[in-house]
Formats: structure tokens, C-alpha cells, sequence
């Protein structure tokens, strides 16, 4: 059976920057270690007032289309993810086309398009639809293209406004893949939540405490379902484990329930007893008070040891880079959590192919789905061609009060014309709008 996974993947990063310690905590009368250690954010990217999630996305794509040298013909599926959309019937993935086939000759009219939609979770959604579709034998020889392109930005003053990003993540999924070869085996932790969700608004309604509850609550489920078809996993059975990163707070959260869950009877269980005592079992305990009690003390003694440390530093740690510099990019965000590590083991001289990486992915709304992925023999070359802290170092800069403006320029309900801070050069700019309310792009030379 021929292998399928990622190939190759690009990203955009909005143009903008807001600096969490500096910019950001003053104006909010914060520490500013509350976003630098407590929730692990040192800056979020903003788009541009000519970007958006048709900008992002089409401008990842076009970088990887261009890399990998492929022409429209050499597509045969464009999915989009994204929980930002501004059309409820016509898919992104459509103006995504439309610009790209302004710059390329041929066209995607025998492409499949469509748009993915349950929370941060729907980019692997896409790659699992483009998985299915290859594995299937429909593809006609051909790669799908999937794009996950969000701007993450919440009310002013609502809480989440500390975690915002926008950016984009453009893959490709193919047959004999050079980045990362996809598994059969799954787990899925799914119920139906409120959490978070954006009934036809463009800023989010968040509960955010109850939402990183929701978030270890499914990825428990979804650790446990993937056990039952993969079997026991041992802590050392995978190189890193990229999770969603809505903030880095947030996952060093995940990696301390997975750890505890997937060292339970095993010898590294045994070898801490001695340090810790053995973890609370529910059996051994007559009411659940004292059973969370118990939990609760285990896991702050489990968190100070050696080996977590060494294992949260080795596996989960790498995978944080990107997401400290850019804040949270909803549908990208476990794509840039891989891509971290990647780039963190390229930086190492680490040798990794053949090794494995145990990826969770989450949305609100809810669901998780954890699936494992092996490294492939092409990744080192795939990932020392991408341009990432490039792009994130060249972003411009933004004041309190030029923030502000950016994000009233991409509030729907204002009417905000903006003067853009940089300029845009090789790439696609927003260029106002039809007569049918729909918006137009052109690729600026
Ligand atoms: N130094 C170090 N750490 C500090 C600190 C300081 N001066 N001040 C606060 N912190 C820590 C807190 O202890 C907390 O860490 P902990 O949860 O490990 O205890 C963390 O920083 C965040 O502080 P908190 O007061 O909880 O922040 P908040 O209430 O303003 O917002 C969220 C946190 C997650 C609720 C908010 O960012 C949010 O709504 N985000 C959007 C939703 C989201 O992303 N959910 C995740 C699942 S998808």
C-alpha cells in the first residue's frame, strides 16, 4: 500500500504584530509575565488592512505551489478550513482559486472545493477528507491542497483578546509524502459543549475557563479511543507530541493529564512510586471528593519531577516556538505546533526519520482527535526550505493605538478604512468590493 500524508507545507503570517509584554499588559495594567509565563505568549500576528483569510491563505499556497512547482492541473481537491468565514454559502476555497488562477496558467475547475467547519479542529478534518479521498483511489493521480487560514480575533476586552493571531497554513496532501506519513489509527473524544461558538457574529462568545475544561475533558476521550486501536502508548514511544495551541499555557495543561495517563501502569508509574506514591486509582476511594483530592496532590507532585520535566522539555516544549510568537491561529494552530518541533529537531542535527509524533488536535464545540504520523525520510530538506522566523521577524510592529485601529479595520460591523503599515510585495492584496458584496483580490507584483 502506497503511503499517504503531508508533503509539503507553507505558512503565512499576518503582517502585523502586538507585543504582549511590552504593548499589550501596560495599556491593560497586567504583569506582563501573565502572558509571557502564565498563558507562554510573547506576541500575536495581525493582518494588514489588505489582508485577510483569502489574502493568508492563497499567498501560503502560492509559496507551496511554486516551491513544489505544481500547476493547477496537479490539484485535484481545495479545502479550506477556518472558523472565520464571512460567506455562509460561497466557500473560501472559491476566492482562494479565483487567486491563484490569476497568476497561474490553467485553472481549478475540475477540482473538488469545499470548506471545513467544526472549530480549530476542521484543518485536520481536511487532511483526514484528502486522506480518505487518495486512499480511496478517487484522486486521479492527483494532490489535494489544504488550507487552514483564520483570523483569531476576539471582542475588545473580552479575555481570549490575549490569545489572538492570524495566519495561514497551506499543505499538501499526497501519495509517497516527503514531510509526514499519516496512520490509520485514531481516537476521537466528541460531545456536544458550549463552550465557544459564533452564532453568526464575527467575535466569539467565550466561556474560557470552562473551555480549557472542555478542551482536557475530550482529549482525555480521545487519548483513550486512540489506545484502544493502537494500544498502549509508553511516553517514549514518540518523539514530540504536537497538540492544538490556542496559548502554550494551555498545553503545558494537556501534557501533564496525557503524561499521567500514558505512564499508568507502567514501569516509569513503578520507578516514581518511591518519589510520589503510585497514582490515585477511583476504586480505592469512597467519594469522588477525596478521589479528585488525591488527583489533584499527584499531579502537583508529578509535575516537579525529574522525568515529567525531561519528558515535557524533550517532547511538548519544541512543539510551543511558533505559537509564543504569533498567538493562537485556530485552524492552523496544530499545523504550527508540528511545524515547530520539526524545525526545533532540524535545528538540533536531530535524526528523524522513521521516528513518530502523536498529534492532538481539539475545536470547541467539542471534539479531539489524536492520531499518530511518522516522520519521513525527506522531512530535513522539506523544512530548511521554509522561510518561518523570517516572516515573523519581518512583521511590523504595532503601537497601542495602531492596534486599535487594526482591529476596528477588521471588525465587520465598522466600516474602518485604514491606511496599511507595510507594503505588499509578490503576494495577494484585498482590493475592495463587487457589486454583489462579494470582495475581490489582486496579486501585487
Ligand atoms: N506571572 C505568571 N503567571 C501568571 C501571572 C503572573 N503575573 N498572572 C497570571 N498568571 C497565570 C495564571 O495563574 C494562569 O495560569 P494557570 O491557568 O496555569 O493557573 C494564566 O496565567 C492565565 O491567567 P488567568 O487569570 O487564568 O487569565 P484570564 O482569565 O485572563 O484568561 C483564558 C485565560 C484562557 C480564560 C483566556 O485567555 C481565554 O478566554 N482564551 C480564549 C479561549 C481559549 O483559548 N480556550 C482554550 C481552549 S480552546
Amino acid at each position: 500500500m502506497t503511503t499517504v500524508g503531508i508533503d509539503a507545507m507553507e505558512i503565512w503570517t499576518g503582517k502585523l504584530k502586538l507585543d504582549l509584554p511590552n504593548t499589550f499588559a501596560p495599556e491593560k495594567g497586567e504583569d506582563p509575565e501573565k502572558y509571557t509565563k502564565g498563558l507562554g505568549l510573547n506576541a500575536s500576528s495581525f493582518p494588514d488592512s489588505y489582508e485577510d483569510i483569502v489574502t493568508m491563505g492563497a499567498n501560503a499556497a502560492k509559496k507551496l505551489m511554486d516551491r513544489k512547482g505544481l500547476e493547477p492541473d496537479d490539484i485535484g481537491r481545495i479545502d479550506v478550513a477556518t472558523e472565520s468565514s464571512f460567506d455562509n454559502s460561497k466557500p473560501i476555497s472559491t476566492y482562494i482559486a479565483g487567486c491563484l488562477e490569476q497568476v497561474y496558467e490553467g485553472d481549478f475547475h475540475h477540482a473538488n472545493k469545499g470548506e471545513r467547519k467544526f472549530a480549530c479542529i476542521a484543518g485536520t478534518q481536511s487532511i483526514d477528507d484528502a486522506y480518505n479521498w487518495i486512499r480511496a483511489g478517487r484522486n486521479r493521480g492527483r494532490a489535494a491542497l489544504v488550507i487552514a487560514t483564520d483570523t483569531a480575533l476576539y471582542a475588545r476586552g473580552d479575555a481570549g483578546e490575549a490569545t489572538q493571531g492570524a495566519g495561514a497554513v497551506a499543505m499538501l496532501i499526497d501519495e509517497d509524502p516527503d514531510l509526514v506519513e499519516l496512520s490509520m489509527e485514531q481516537g476521537y473524544g466528541s460531545a456536544d459543549e458550549t463552550d465557544f461558538l459564533k452564532p453568526n457574529q464575527q467575535f466569539p462568545s467565550v466561556d474560557g475557563k470552562r473551555s480549557v475544561k472542555v478542551y482536557l475533558a475530550r482529549m482525555r476521550e480521545a487519548l483513550e479511543d486512540f489506545e484502544s486501536v493502537a494500544g498502549k502508548i509508553h511516553p517514549d514511544d514518540f518523539a514530540y507530541g504536537p497538540f492544538h495551541t490556542p496559548f502554550p499555557g494551555m498545553v503545558r495543561k494537556a501534557a501533564l493529564l496525557a503524561y499521567r495517563h500514558i505512564i499508568r501502569d507502567t514501569e516509569v508509574e513503578e520507578e516514581l512510586a518511591e518519589e510520589i506514591g503510585r497514582q490515585p486509582r477511583q476504586e480505592a476511594f469512597d467519594d469522588d471528593e477525596a478521589f479528585t483530592e488525591a488527583l489533584r496532590e499527584y499531579m502537583d507532585a508529578l509535575k516537579g519531577t525529574e522525568q515529567y520535566q525531561d519528558w515535557y522539555g524533550r517532547t511538548i516544549e519544541p512543539t510551543l516556538g511558533i505559537s509564543r510568537d504569533v498567538g493562537n491561529w485556530y485552524t492552523g494552530s496544530v499545523h504550527i505546533a508540528r511545524l515547530s518541533a520539526l524545525m526545533h529537531a532540524a535545528e538540533q542535527g536531530e535524526d528523524l526519520a522513521g521516528q513518530r509524533l502523536l498529534v492532538g488536535s481539539y475545536g470547541s464545540g467539542a471534539q479531539a482527535e489524536i492520531h499518530a504520523e511518522t516522520v519521513c525520510d525527506n522531512w530535513l530538506e522539506e523544512v530548511e526550505a521554509l522561510d518561518v522566523q523570517e516572516q515573523i521577524d519581518a512583521r511590523y510592529d504595532l503601537s497601542w493605538a495602531e492596534y486599535e485601529e487594526v482591529h476596528d479595520r477588521h471588525n465587520h460591523e465598522k466600516d474602518k478604512e485604514l491606511e496599511e503599515f507595510t507594503a505588499p510585495e509578490n503576494e495577494f492584496a484585498f482590493d475592495g468590493w463587487g457589486r454583489m458584496g462579494e470582495r475581490k483580490y489582486r496579486y501585487v507584483e
